[in-house]
């Protein structure tokens, strides 16, 4: 949506007068590097051109008004800066009201409160990180709003993970903040989350584009398999530490980590830790890939990553298995994958510009058949990260 519209919305619902700020964060897709964040491993995300956007009015007392387009226009949900307690009741607002409790907890002065407007489009339920880019925007504007000048993009991508860890209670890495704070159009960001040191890697991907298969579903399971996965890795971190002197399960290379496993002594926790580490290489591989302008190779990584995440950390689902099967088999698809956390939401799909339009049609007409219901394509473009819209 426009600027001059999203002012006008928030006109409409708020009143006239003021200053009025516009404000973006984007959702993100991770090229490679799945669930090895919270492992002290390197992941490959890019931020998308859709994203959420706020526009917002400082208040003069503490009291904060958040309405969304998303939601129903014209419902103003309430909150005073002096009591931000987690209510289940608040649904989609505990994200922009956790991010502002954690800016509390680190001693920053919020003297006012504001109204703000959000509208987002990310495809809801997608995985593309719809709840990161709304807390990055909150961490965005408060700094904004509040001339906390001090703070960088990485600050806001860890005051932003830390409200979905610590307030929302989804025990998430950094890599969906860090992508939506700090993208850059064109280019993927290569971090290693053991040190937060990163480079941009451009996406030149000539002839060939990324496209996002979203399969519409998204398992109820997800949430809390994803705090189950963080225990087993932590169990399995636990025993090779008994052998090994590591930090996180990144740390070790493939190598170290074959010659070290059977300290581990349990198949589920030796399946997590494997595919950690393996991921983690496979991550590293795939950016010296790209870089070499090597895309079929990139591709075959991507297929390893999938195959690795459906049989070792057993975090993909039938219909997701079911699309990249499909992907993976087609003349022009150099690699297909799921992305995000898992369970549902999209694939990532390396497709040659004179195959997009079959794939498109062949992954539609079987999956309709095979369960009933209707993937969306999104072809990906990469933008930047969170900014004010002026
Ligand atoms: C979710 C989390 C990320 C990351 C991925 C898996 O998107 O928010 O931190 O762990 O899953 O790679």
């Amino acid at each position: 949506m426009k600027r001059e519209a999203m002012i006008a919305k928030f006109k409409e619902l708020y009143g006239e007068g003021g200053e009025i700020r516009t404000f973006f964060a984007p959702g993100r897709v991770n090229l490679i590097g799945e669930h090895t964040d919270y492992n002290g491993g390197h992941v490959f995300p890019c931020a998308l051109t859709v994203g959420t956007c706020a526009a917002v009015r400082l208040r003069q007392d503490r009291q904060v008004n958040f309405a969304s387009l998303n939601v129903r226009d014209g419902e103003i949900r309430s909150v005073s800066l002096d009591d931000l307690t987690y209510r289940k009741e608040d649904r989609w607002t505990n994200y922009p009201k956790g991010v502002l409790s954690i800016f509390k907890d680190r001693g920053n002065d919020l003297p006012y409160g504001f109204d703000v407007l959000f509208y987002g489009n990310i495809p809801s339920g997608a995985g593309l990180s719809s709840s990161a880019s709304i807390e990055v925007l909150t961490a965005l504007i408060v700094r904004d709003l509040y001339h906390l000048d001090h703070l960088n993009r990485i600050d806001l991508a860890v005051i932003a993970q830390r409200a979905e860890s610590h307030y929302v209670g989804v025990q998430c890495g950094i890599m969906d903040q860090f992508a939506s704070a700090l993208g850059k159009k064109d280019q993927a960001i290569f971090l290693s989350t053991a040190t937060m040191k990163y480079s941009y890697i451009p996406l030149r991907l000539t002839g060939l584009h990324l496209v996002l298969t979203n399969s519409g579903v998204r398992h109820k399971l997800g949430e809390s398999e994803y705090n189950v996965r963080i225990r087993e890795c932590q169990k399995a971190l636990k025993k090779l530490q008994t052998v090994a002197n590591i930090k996180s399960l990144c740390d070790l290379s493939t190598d170290q980590f074959e010659s070290c496993k059977d300290v581990i002594m349990d198949p589920v926790l030796t399946k997590r830790a494997r595919h950690a580490v393996y991921e983690n290489a496979r991550t590293i591989r795939a950016v010296s890939a790209l870089r070499a302008n090597h895309l079929q190779h990139f591709g075959e990584l991507m297929n390893a990553s999938h195959a690795s995440l459906r049989d070792d950390y057993e975090v993909s689902c039938p219909e997701i298995d079911y699309l990249v099967d499909l992907a993976q088999g087609l003349e022009g698809v150099y690699g297909s994958r799921m992305t995000g956390g898992g369970f549902g939401g999209c694939t990532v799909s390396l497709v040659e510009d004179s195959a997009i339009d079959t794939f498109r049609d062949l992954l539609d007409s079987r999956y309709k058949d095979r369960f009933n219901l209707v993937p969306q394509f999104y072809v990906v473009e990469s933008g930047d990260g969170a900014r004010e819209l002026k």
